[in-house]
């Protein structure tokens, strides 16, 4: 039974995994290529907003600090010293339309060196199927093992979403993708040192790569299903959330909400993944990037929705309430809220963003009511604690006659009190 891990990337998905293992004793290291995450990790400090129940990240990581059970560095050979089984959680980024396969490249070439006989690995980062064979088994093989004899490898995709990752980690079932049964066995039983629940077993990398990509590319296609149909119900003067909430009363239907788009790494990678590994093959995926293109075109959609508000004089001012990339989140890579707020900067807009989670832009205020103040559009984009639920008075400041875009259904259940201020509001 595997005592000492290592997790290779101490994101928003390593640092959580490493700490399942370590407040079950097993000795976790975390490997990370940023110093500056290295050393605050060390420090006792994360910017994550996971919690479990009661206790957050940041006390479940002093606490394991203490114990000695887990530790942080970028050294590769201080990381995979006597270790047992390395679990690698770096991420692929996508740059117009391409994979960078260089973070796991990387990741591997780091490895290499320390590989041993027992060694169990697990690629646990979204990949193209092909990866884990071209990327991973043949390096490997390339350094004298035997998959499957002396040492094991197999895919075995994260599935936790950010702001569950401890309660997710434990309890939600996983695939385990790895030609020979041995390399399958050893990574159950590295999964069964912080998952309650069960692994399903394929026998092949690829058939795990590519169920991983289908599970986030369907969620995908289903909110550009829920936007689309949005839209029609708008025009039908409906409500697009009540239409769901009827349909999803079917037993086998499950339609996802709309919303400012789809954002973070993980949804709308996934398109890129299968289109990287469809175009190998000289596939097409028309239905797949059809979806995509409908939610990558939302954001500047709502955009354009500001350009028909009444103006004040001078510079007109929009309100952003949300800039994450969905809801109760402090991740802003590749969110649609984002995007809605620089296109409209982009337009000549003065924004005023608040997002009581997210940091680090120049136009965020303080309050949802100093964002509005002035403005003669509010975007009502991410539902975050703070934001939900809209207290009317973050309304007193927008001018007279100002539109409200609501994204979320944030204002589901205020129609009258938008109507009684001479408020329009625009909902999806
Ligand atoms: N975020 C989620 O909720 C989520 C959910 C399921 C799956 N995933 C997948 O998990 C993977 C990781 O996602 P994330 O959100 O944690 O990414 P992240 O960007 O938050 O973290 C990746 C970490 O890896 C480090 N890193 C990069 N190259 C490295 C290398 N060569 N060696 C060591 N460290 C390296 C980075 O410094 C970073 O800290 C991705 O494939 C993603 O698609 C993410």
């Amino acid at each position: 039974m595997p005592r000492r891990v290592t997790i290779v990337g101490l994101g928003f998905v390593g640092l959580p995994v490493a700490l399942s293992f370590a407040r079950r004793g097993i000795v976790a290291k975390g490997l990370d290529v940023s110093e500056a995450l290295v050393g605050e990790l060390n420090a006792g400090s994360s910017r994550l907003l996971e919690s479990d129940g009661e206790e957050t990240i940041t006390q479940i990581l002093r606490r394991c600090l203490e114990a000695g059970t887990f530790s942080a560095t970028a050294d590769p050979a201080q990381a995979y010293l006597d270790t047992d089984a390395v679990l690698i959680s770096v991420g692929l980024p996508v740059s117009e339309g391409r994979v960078d396969f260089g973070p796991l490249d990387r990741a591997v070439a780091a490895l290499v060196p320390h590989l041993r006989k027992g060694l169990t690995i697990l690629l646990r980062t979204t990949v193209p199927p092909g990866t884990t064979r071209r990327r991973l088994a043949e390096a490997v093989e390339a350094a004298g093992f035997t998959l499957g004899q002396d040492l094991f490898l197999a895919y075995v995709p994260e599935r936790l979403a950010e702001g569950r990752a401890f309660a997710e980690t434990a309890s939600v079932p996983v695939s385990i993708g790895a030609p020979d049964p041995l390399s399958r066995q050893k990574a159950a039983e590295v999964m069964a040192l912080i998952l309650d629940a069960p692994c399903h077993e394929t026998d092949s990398y690829e058939a795990a790569e590519l169920a991983k990509l289908a599970e986030n590319a369907q969620r995908d296609a289903n909110v550009a299903l829920s936007q689309e149909l949005a839209a029609l119900a708008r025009a039908l003067h409906l409500s697009s959330r009540e239409v769901i909430r009827l349909t999803n009363t079917h037993p086998r239907v499950r339609l996802l909400d709309p919303g400012p788009g789809v954002g973070g790494a993980c949804l709308p990678n996934a398109y890129v993944y299968m289109a990287h590994s469809a175009a190998e093959l000289r596939l097409e995926l028309p239905t797949f990037r059809a979806a995509r293109a409908t939610n990558e075109a939302v954001p500047e959609q709502l955009v354009d929705l500001a350009l028909g508000a009444p103006r004040g004089n001078g510079r007109p001012k929009a309100a952003v309430w949300g800039l994450a990339m969905k809801d109760n989140s402090m991740d802003d890579r590749q969110s649609p809220a984002l995007r809605v707020a620089e296109g409209l900067i982009a337009k000549g807009f003065l924004v005023s963003a608040h997002d009581p989670l997210v940091t680090g832009h120049t136009f965020q205020v303080a309050t949802p009511a100093e964002a509005a103040r002035g403005a003669s559009v509010l975007y009502a984009l991410v539902r975050q604690p703070g934001l939900d639920p809209v207290q009317p008075g973050w309304l007193d400041g927008l001018l007279p006659g100002a539109l409200v875009v609501d994204a979320r259904g944030l204002f589901a259940g205020l129609g009258d009190e938008l109507r009684r201020r001479g408020l329009t509001l625009w909902s999806l």
